[in-house]
């Protein structure tokens, strides 16, 4: 899909509610994103307006995909680390709409997302993903490598423990 655009987003009464229903949609498919299904539209604005917020004040980047006007994806840069990790960010809250799944939008979230870590200075990415029904193939084919497996680290969004994985990567610095 090559006129898929990735922008920040910001807190403003049209992006909101997309986002909302793109964690609901995700989470009610089984996804990982910390939340159980059904997740209650509220309990989603909350944690949007939230996150938005955070971004005003430069603690994350909440980047979007656009297919034109409709917000087709998200992924977070948190930025937002101790004074001893001034060099590290973390990914999250990676999702793409049902609708466009499969077509690489993930993967221009992440690149993206990597870009902007560089641009910022952090030469150290870290991040998650659950075992059973995560993303660690995706990672993979990005680059990070794996630390390790938690066990029975958090619910599924529709019930029962899974383990997450986490992973790494080392950005804008020389191979
Ligand atoms: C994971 C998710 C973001 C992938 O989105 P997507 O836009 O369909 O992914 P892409 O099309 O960009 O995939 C890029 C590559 O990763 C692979 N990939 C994507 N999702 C994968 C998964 N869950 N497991 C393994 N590989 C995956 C694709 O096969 C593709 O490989 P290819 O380029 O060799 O063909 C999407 O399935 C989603 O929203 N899942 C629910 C939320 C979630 O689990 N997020 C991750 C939380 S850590």
């Amino acid at each position: 899909m090559s006129s898929i655009e990735i922008k920040a987003l910001t807190r403003d009464a049209a992006t909101l509610p997309v986002l909302v229903d793109m964690l609901i949609e995700t989470v009610a498919a089984g996804g990982s994103v910390s939340f159980m299904h059904p997740l209650s539209r509220p309990a989603a604005e909350t944690f949007w307006a939230n996150a938005l917020m955070a971004a005003e004040r430069g603690e994350r980047v909440v980047l979007g995909a656009w297919d034109g006007d409709t917000l087709v994806g998200t992924v977070t840069l948190l930025l937002d680390f101790p004074v001893n990790q001034p060099h590290r960010a973390e990914i999250a809250k990676l999702m793409t709409r049902l609708a466009y799944r499969g077509k690489g939008i993930a993967r221009r979230l992440m690149r993206a997302a990597e870009a902007l870590a560089v641009e910022k200075g952090r030469t150290l990415l870290v991040l998650d993903t659950a075992t059973e029904e995560g993303a660690s193939g995706l990672y993979e084919k990005l680059g990070f490598t794996l630390t390790g497996e938690i066990p029975d680290f958090a619910l599924k969004p529709h019930g029962g423990l899974t383990g997450t994985l986490i992973y790494w990567k080392r950005v804008g610095q020389p191979a």
